[in-house]
């Protein structure tokens, strides 16, 4: 690897005068990704999701950076002059030599500052500074990769941005820079080359390697310590990509993922230990009325059911009050997100179902927007005879409404038989015969025009089989919104599921065994999870929502906000004395520490910890007794007692689990 091979990073180098203590409040944090008001995919959810809690937390000192994308600033970013005299001083040197820097508010919960940096402005730099790459490590980005290009566009001008900075302050400024993902880490190790003192931070939210391995025929978890990880990436042509991920990772003073599973993986093939997990978390809408979202599923449903309608037209032979809507959703990675196991699963549970004379009929949807997609026109003409349709009883409704009036004014009663012409009989036929071509509008769905949040709801259980899947939103987002998931012990999300509830599968949490399990077998276990739900009435579902529901507390930011930033935060508010060579926490992921060390730490820990609650004005209770699984006894009864009480056992869970990172 030539870069770890140039760069020695073994300490926290350049960070020498945050020895002394010093005040948080001075800090400013800057968070960097590609997918700041920019959606591709979870990075984007993550940044979203805990924008307002880490913008309460650093107020006017916290500025995430972007790219800038015309059509998202347009409908997210509200443009503005910075605030910041520093910052307005290092925009306005960067756009005086070239570049094109904006600063705005990002319209989200939290209204926090972005800096959004337009790359292809700078383009003309490209070849420059992908020469200055291979002269400081031996990185060659082909011209062909956009992405990579992007890559090294952004790097460089995040690097720039920072220093500028760090320049333009006046007394020596505590910056932390937070990177997101390989695609914003060339920016790290350039600060790193650069000897800027900025505190540095490099979270992965998946590896390449790993993604590319899973989505080919590869026996990933198996193997994870036997991969000549050089000739994978070279085999794969992402071996450029790999150096550039695989240099943050080194170069960060703290390196952290989002699950444990991810950590392992990170391990073997970035070949750097995460100092930190930081599980990912959601924000939590809590109703007025505790089963408002019920009534949400029940509007939501209705509007799928409309679309059900015309989507089926001239075959609706099913009963739609027995219909169960199932889906998957996320980026087009088919075998990694596993949608190749969910329609083998489907394939075997439509026989299950024939054989047993059911009278439930499933419609499944695959939400998996690609570059390429399309739709199909065949789909497109049952919606517009649908809407035709519907028009044209409008407007035989409305003829019909006039001749009853008429008759009516004139104090006769109608003939029915009357009421309806022969004009009347021709409209109603034409509208069945009629062939419609639409025209493809936009890429969101003129077919199911509905936002995802409220599709999610309408549905009665989301189906992510996932073989890669670092952290998976789209279960945790189920959760939130009360609607059963099954997720995978291959995902983080399901792993974490699984560490915190003792049965989870009583709260509409499956989770499907893809680990220790061949395919075929897995399949036949999801096959059967949609089998038994299938057989559930009405009852039980609303019951089973309601569960689901509660565990909601568990995903909430609220919660997991405050451990995690501690926990990011804290190799860079050691005093002196102890601070470590880095990998910063890599001494505390060691058992074998002397006992008043771990005194002393965790002491530290809780003032910090207390501290930062008056500050955030979060009171978790951490006093409870430590439960280290939830068990379904505690909530079966449902009342409300027995709901605060799991709810409180959760924080809890969740705080021991974060506490025994130090140990
Ligand atoms: N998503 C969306 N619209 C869709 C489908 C998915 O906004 O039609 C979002 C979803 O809410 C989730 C994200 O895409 O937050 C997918 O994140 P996840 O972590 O599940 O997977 P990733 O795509 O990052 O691998
Ligand atoms: C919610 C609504 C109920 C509705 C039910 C349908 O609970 O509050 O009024 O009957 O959803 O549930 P289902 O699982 O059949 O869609
Ligand atoms: C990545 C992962 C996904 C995770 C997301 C946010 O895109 O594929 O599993 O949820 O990042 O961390």
């Amino acid at each position: 690897m030539p870069l770890a091979r140039s760069l020695s990073v073994t300490s926290l180098s350049g960070l020498e005068e945050w020895d002394e203590e010093f005040d948080l409040e001075d800090a400013v944090l800057f968070e960097i990704a590609w997918e700041v008001a920019n959606k591709v995919g979870g990075i984007y959810t993550v940044i979203q999701t805990k924008a307002r809690l880490t913008a309460e937390e650093w107020g006017e000192n916290y500025f995430l950076v972007g790219p800038y994308v015309e059509s998202n600033v347009r409908t997210q970013v509200e443009l503005i002059e910075p605030t910041n005299p520093i910052l307005k001083r290092t925009i306005d040197k960067m756009n005086s030599s070239g570049c094109k820097v904006y600063f705005g508010r990002w319209l989200i919960e939290g209204s926090p500052y972005v800096v959004l940096i337009d790359v292809a402005f700078t383009a003309w730099s490209l070849d420059r500074w992908k020469t200055e790459l291979w002269d400081l490590c031996a990185i060659g980005v082909p011209w062909f990769d956009r992405e990579a290009n992007d890559a090294v566009l952004f790097g460089f001008l995040t690097a720039w941005l920072l220093g500028e900075f760090a320049a333009q302050s006046e007394d020596p400024p505590h910056i932390v820079a937070h990177f997101h993902e390989w695609l914003a880490g060339l920016g790290l190790v350039l600060c790193r080359e650069r000897q800027l003192s900025i505190a540095t931070i490099f979270t992965t939210h998946a590896t390449l390697l790993g993604r590319y391995l899973c989505a080919g025929n590869v026996d990933f978890y198996n193997n994870l310590a036997k991969f000549n990880v050089d000739k994978e990436a070279g085999d794969r042509q992402i071996y450029h990509r790999y150096c550039l991920e695989r240099a943050a990772t080194h170069c960060a003073h703290v390196f952290t993922t989002v699950s444990q599973i991810t950590a392992i993986e990170a391990e073997h093939l970035l070949k750097r230990k995460p100092d930190v997990i930081t599980p990912n978390g959601l924000n939590v809408k809590k109703f007025q009325a505790v089963h408002e979202f019920q009534n949400l599923h029940a509007q939501s449903k209705n509007r799928i059911q409309e679309f059900v309608r015309g989507h089926f037209y001239g075959q609706l032979d099913f009963n739609m009050d027995k219909c169960l809507f199932l889906f998957i959703a996320g980026r087009y990675e088919f075998s990694n997100k596993g949608a190749d196991l969910f329609l083998e699963a489907l394939a075997r549970l439509n026989y299950l179902l024939r054989v047993n004379h059911s009278d439930v009929t499933v419609i499944a949807f695959f939400i998996m927007p690609a570059r390429t997609n399309n739709f199909n026109v065949e789909t497109l003409k049952g919606q517009a005879v649908r809407k035709q349709l519907w028009d044209t009883a409008q407007t035989v409704k409305e003829r019909f409404g006039k001749k009853l009036y008429e008759s009516l004014l004139h104090g006769q009663l109608p003939d029915v038989s009357k009421m309806l012409d022969k004009e009347d009989f021709t409209i109603m036929k034409r509208a069945i015969f009629i062939i419609f071509h639409p025209e493809f509008l936009s890429s969101t769905s003129p077919l199911l025009p509905m936002d995802y949040e409220e599709f999610v709801r309408g549905c009665h259980i989301g189906v992510f089989p996932s073989y890669y899947e670092p952290w998976g939103y789209t279960p945790a987002e189920c959760t939130v919104m009360g609607i059963p998931s099954i997720s995978t012990n291959l995902s983080g999300f399901g792993c974490f599921m699984e560490e915190h509830i003792a049965d989870p599968s009583a709260y509409g949490i499956y989770i499907l065994d893809r680990r220790y399990r061949g395919v075929d077998e897995s399949c036949n276990q999801l096959t059967s999870y949609l089998f038994q739900f299938c057989k559930q009435s009405r009852r039980q579902r609303i019951i089973q929502r309601n569960r689901t529901e509660r565990l909601s507390d568990l995903l909430d930011w609220n919660i997991i906000y405050l451990h995690v930033t501690w926990l990011l935060r804290r190799p860079f508010l050691m005093p002196s004395s102890s601070v470590p060579p880095s990998p910063a926490l890599s001494r505390h992921s060691s058992p074998r520490h002397s006992e008043g060390e771990d005194n002393d730490e965790d002491e530290r820990y809780d003032e910090d910890v207390e501290a930062e609650k008056d500050r955030l004005n979060i009171r978790q209770p951490t006093s409870l007794p430590f439960k280290n699984k939830l068990s379904l006894s505690q909530t079966t009864s449902g009342d409300e007692e027995s709901v605060t009480s799991m709810q409180s056992s959760l924080g809890s869970s969740i705080f021991m689990s974060f506490s025994s990172q130090f140990c």
